[in-house]
């Protein structure tokens, strides 16, 4: 409750520039040479399972739904997600070969904690990945992994993000390893990775500062597309909650390949276009995507750390040779564009209209 600005505009923007400490934080005597480990669990929870359910709202949704690539890729477990809400009264059908997961920065968020207890009460192994210790959701579930974000006091979310995604990029490896999946010199690679997350958090200058002047343009888009594939489409979705939450201007995450049944039809110059175009995930797929909302004379935003003619405007993020440290170069960049273009439009960047930081009532 003492969290101070620090010289930084707005909470949001000092909290963006935090990621890089607190992801060292949050990985801090959890990567070992070899292996991942977590003082709060052991790998009996994993024994048994056949499949991982993932529930959350919001942000911490859409690092659920990146979850559930790296925990199919990674540790080979079914893994499926669903917004709280409507799991809550779906009546979903619950077997105990589930682990069931959920993810909340608050741990006190109405539906999720709701979606807990009934995992809960039907025999359920549950884990939470929390950033408040103490809180509702981690006195109820089985076992908590914290995420040591820190308090964020910005509205819209992003340290809380950045650390949930590491660490449950973390637990696929972890599950990848005590299931007996994973070569040692994947993990090797992916280890490697990880301990790059937080050079890859790090605000580059270059890229705050073409995100402001871009702003001065994107402040009269009336429409946003943002695509991405595989995770580079939850990565996309919060690029596009982040721009609604706190510009007000509509926006969009889509999967990038799924433009062409319907979207597209959209497309023209005032369709702002920001694609999410890794070097090292599909990049040949995003490509003529965009080229094909590109040949429609939607104007074309690239994040990519390799250049692209049809774009209109360019972000270009640091080469690397793992994906996921590319998810975390862009989303350093749509977090300063979303609070840049906010801050032109003179709105409270922190307390947006209409949100709250944590919904407690259904
Ligand atoms: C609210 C906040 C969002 C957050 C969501 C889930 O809507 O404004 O930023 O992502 O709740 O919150 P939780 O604390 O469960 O992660």
């Amino acid at each position: 409750q003492f969290a101070q600005k620090d010289g930084f505009r707005f909470f949001m923007e000092k909290e963006i520039y935090e990621q890089s400490t607190v992801v060292s934080d949050c990985m801090l005597g959890r990567i070992a040479d070899k292996s991942i480990s977590f003082d709060e669990i052991d790998s009996s929870i994993i024994e048994g399972i056949n499949e991982i359910k993932i529930c959350a709202c919001g942000t911490s949704y859409h690092a659920g739904l990146t979850a559930s690539y790296l925990f199919e890729r990674l540790s080979k477990v079914k893994c499926n997600v669903e917004i709280a809400s409507e799991f809550r009264y779906k009546e979903p059908l619950l077997t105990t070969d589930t682990l069931f997961v959920v993810i909340s920065q608050s741990g006190e968020t109405a539906d999720t904690l709701e979606a807990l207890k009934m995992a809960k009460d039907a025999g359920l192994k549950t884990l939470v990945v929390c950033n408040v210790d103490n809180s509702s959701m981690t006195r109820t579930a089985d076992a908590t992994i914290l995420t040591r974000a820190g308090i964020e006091k910005g509205v819209a979310s992003t340290k809380a993000f950045s650390t949930q995604t590491v660490v449950l990029w973390m637990l696929a490896l972890y599950f990848a390893k005590a299931k007996n999946v994973i070569s040692s010199e994947k993990m090797q690679e992916e280890l490697h990775a990880l301990r790059e997350v937080p050079k890859s958090l790090v605000v580059n200058d270059k890229i705050h500062e073409k995100t402001r002047r871009l702003s001065k343009r994107y402040l009269h888009g009336h429409g946003f597309f943002f695509i991405g594939r595989d995770v580079f489409f939850p990565l996309a979705l919060e690029g596009a909650l982040k721009l609604k939450e706190i510009s007000y201007l509509h926006a969009e995450g889509y999967p990038a390949g799924e433009m062409k049944h319907g979207p597209i039809a959209l497309a023209d110059p005032e369709l702002f276009t920001i694609a999410l175009m890794p070097q090292n995930l599909l990049y040949d797929k995003i490509k003529s995507n965009v080229e094909e909302l590109s040949a429609r004379d939607s104007t074309i935003c690239a994040i990519s750390p390799l250049d692209f003619e049809l774009a209109d405007d360019f972000i270009k993020t640091a080469k690397t040779d793992h994906y996921m440290l590319e998810f975390f170069e862009m989303l350093v960049a749509l977090q300063l564009l979303s609070m840049e273009i906010s801050i032109r439009l003179g709105n409270d960047v922190d307390m947006p209209r209409n949100l709250a930081k944590s919904v407690t009532v259904e």
